[in-house]
């Protein structure tokens, strides 16, 4: 879910609205928005945010100048009318956004029933906002205070912004376990789940920690607290990085293309500074800090989730093959679960494009109890998985809106390859010459991606051929398995098609069964890769009248005789080939996506960062 606040000189209709919009990439299956002008207006609608606005243009019209907003990825309760934040408390004196989830619900409503609470909603944060009231009303309190006697006794995560209409000149916002900001602006401040709503009227903003709260109002200096022992905190002012251009289409029919066609640059961002190809040199100052943690490990363990642990799978590939370290892969929420064995030579990395999917969090906190290195590969600057980590080095992707992963999946690539190339030449694993051959290599990706990037025509006509498909099967071998993984699982979330991604070998384990005349099996078959093995999965395909769209190097022929559909890539080492070959791919689920009417930035049921476990 994504939560905004606004109190100043502004109308805070517009700003609430505006902000919920660069938010929704959190979460859209409803929304909501509450504005105080002397009294308290509320909207909220099941679906999107162009959804509220027009039911908001019936409803309600307001200058006030203070108002919080929400847009939601329902965990309690079904996405409806009823269940949208933001919630009022029984009095209909307090109202609240809430992100996260209040684990210990159910005893506290049944508490606050017996006291005669009445519930209109399903949902944990109804609980929190009536707990809070009965807080306050028990003994007199100010919001602030009643917060935090409340949020003391809840289980769980959450990110809130409360107000309350007894003291209209403020707002008191808490985190635990889901990211909250508040931007600083002259004589008016913003709140909100990350700094894009606030970013064209500010730079400054704090971050609150997790276990903080802060009272922000007009007329005093903003203070933070801890939650539970109500020491105050100093507001470390941070300027931000982004700017509004980041953060909007730029000529793109979607964020998805955008941020597809941003992948030369950011690949060359991620690098940049880093790599030194001319002087042989690979420098990443989270790695050097910290180079023996990495050189003493008995292994690495890579946790991550979606497609942050596709690119942890092509990791595991190029650590072992370069640096020769033994490297075990987990879903973040499988291993957290399951009392994994680590020790303290374990190295521990994860993997987060937004820094702050809860169960990767979980994850490394377990790590770190029981004595691992923890190593951080995340997109946004601050989140809380980059400050929970002990070290780590950041992906340039800048800000990713889409919720279908592109250029952080080919980022988080690059970073893990110079992990690799970094370690192996420490450890002397690769030959001199191979290590200054992958350097140069590495240089030329971009120009490379951009060539792969030609291959838009081609996309279309094959999305324009396969669109209607039921199914579709993605093939690929060592480096490239991985990629078949993220490629089948792209055109799953933003076109609905059914599709499995599948080491080629083991297609005749199971999925060969599946392939008939109606079946589009796409295969991952560079030049370099095993190519001849490749060759014979593509003729089995081919005599049970499969579909093939290959993906080749440029210049092949002999896959080019067998397949239906051939998209030609430009050549570039084994180790490297995923950042080339998952071009196309992305290009043909988007374009699927596109054909199919689909909500491509957008898909049904997804979110971009989840923090829920
Ligand atoms: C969600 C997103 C995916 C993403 C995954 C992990 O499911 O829709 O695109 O890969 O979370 O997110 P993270 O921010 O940890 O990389």
């Amino acid at each position: 879910c994504g939560i905004v606040g606004y109190i100043g000189h502004r109308e805070a209709y517009p700003v609430v609205i505006k902000g919920l919009k660069r938010l929704e990439y959190r979460g859209y299956d409803s929304a909501g928005v509450m504005v105080y002008d002397g009294a308290l207006k509320l909207c909220k609608t099941k679906g999107k945010v162009v959804g509220l606005e027009e039911r908001a243009l019936k409803e309600i019209t307001t200058s006030g100048t203070i108002g919080i907003g929400h847009t939601r990825w329902a965990t309690h309760g079904v996405p409806n009318d009823v269940n949208s934040h933001p919630h009022l408390s029984n009095s209909g004196e307090l109202a609240i956004v809430h992100n996260g989830i209040i684990e210990n619900y159910a005893p506290l409503k049944e508490e606050l029933v017996k006291r005669g609470y009445v519930f209109h909603s399903d949902t944990d944060t109804e609980v929190l906002v009536n707990l809070i009231e009965e807080v306050q009303k028990k003994e007199n309190l100010k919001l602030g205070k009643a917060v935090q006697l409340a949020l003391n006794q809840v289980v769980g995560a959450y990110a809130i912004a409360v107000f309350d209409k007894k003291n209209p000149v403020e707002i008191v916002a808490a985190r635990l376990g889901s990211p909250l900001a508040i931007g600083v602006g002259e004589e008016e401040y913003f709140i909100a789940s990350d700094a894009s709503p606030f970013i064209e009227y500010t730079s400054n903003a704090v971050y609150l920690e997790d276990g903080e709260m802060a009272n922000i109002s007009l007329r005093k200096p903003i203070k933070i607290r801890k939650i539970k022992d109500d020491s105050l905190v100093d507001p470390y002012i941070q300027e931000l990085q982004m700017n509004l251009e980041q953060i909007e289409k730029g000529g793109f029919d979607h964020f998805m293309l955008k941020e597809i066609f941003e992948q030369p640059s950011v690949i060359k961002d991620t690098y940049r500074g880093r790599l030194h190809a001319d002087k042989g040199i690979i420098q990443m100052s989270g790695i050097e800090d910290n180079l023996e943690k990495f050189l003493n490990a008995d292994r690495i363990i890579i946790v991550a989730c979606g497609t942050s642990w596709h690119a942890g799978l092509v990791a595991e590939y190029i650590i072992e093959e370069f640096a020769r370290i033994s490297v075990e892969v987990e879903y973040a929420s499988e291993f957290r679960y399951r009392n994994p064995i680590i020790n303290s030579k374990d190295v521990v990395i994860a993997i987060s494009q937004s820094g702050e999917t809860a169960d990767t969090m979980a994850a490394i906190k377990l790590a770190k109890e029981q004595g691992a290195f923890v190593f951080g590969v995340c997109n946004v600057v601050g989140s809380s998985i980059s400050r929970e980590s002990h070290a780590g080095a950041y992906t340039h992707a800048g800000p990713e809106i889409g919720v279908a992963s592109t250029k952080a999946f080919t980022t988080q690539i690059t970073v893990l390859t110079m992990l690799a190339l970094r370690l192996a030449k420490a450890k002397g694993t690769l030959t001199h010459s191979d290590f200054h051959r992958y350097l140069l290599e590495l240089e030329l990706i971009p120009e490379k991606v951009k060539e792969a990037l030609g291959t838009i025509e081609r996309a279309k006509e094959i999305a324009a051929a396969f669109k209607d498909a039921p199914n579709c099967l993605y093939l690929g071998r060592g480096y490239n398995f991985p990629v078949a993984l993220e490629g089948a699982l792209k055109l799953k979330e933003i076109s609905y098609i059914h599709a499995e991604g599948y080491p080629a070998a083991e297609m005749k384990h199971g999925p060969i069964a599946l392939i008939d005349e109606q079946m589009p099996v796409v295969v991952i078959a560079p030049k370099q890769g095993h190519y001849d093995k490749i060759v014979s999965n593509i003729q089995e395909i081919k005599s049970r009248s499969g579909k093939i769209i290959a993906v080749v190097t440029k210049g092949d022929t002999q896959v080019r005789e067998l397949a239906d559909y051939v998209i030609e890539i430009p050549e570039t080492s084994d180790a490297l080939s995923p950042l080339i070959t998952t071009i196309p791919l992305q290009l043909l689920s988007y374009y699927i996506a596109v054909y199919r009417d689909c909500n491509v930035d957008q898909p049904r049921n997804l979110a971009k960062s989840v923090t829920v476990e």
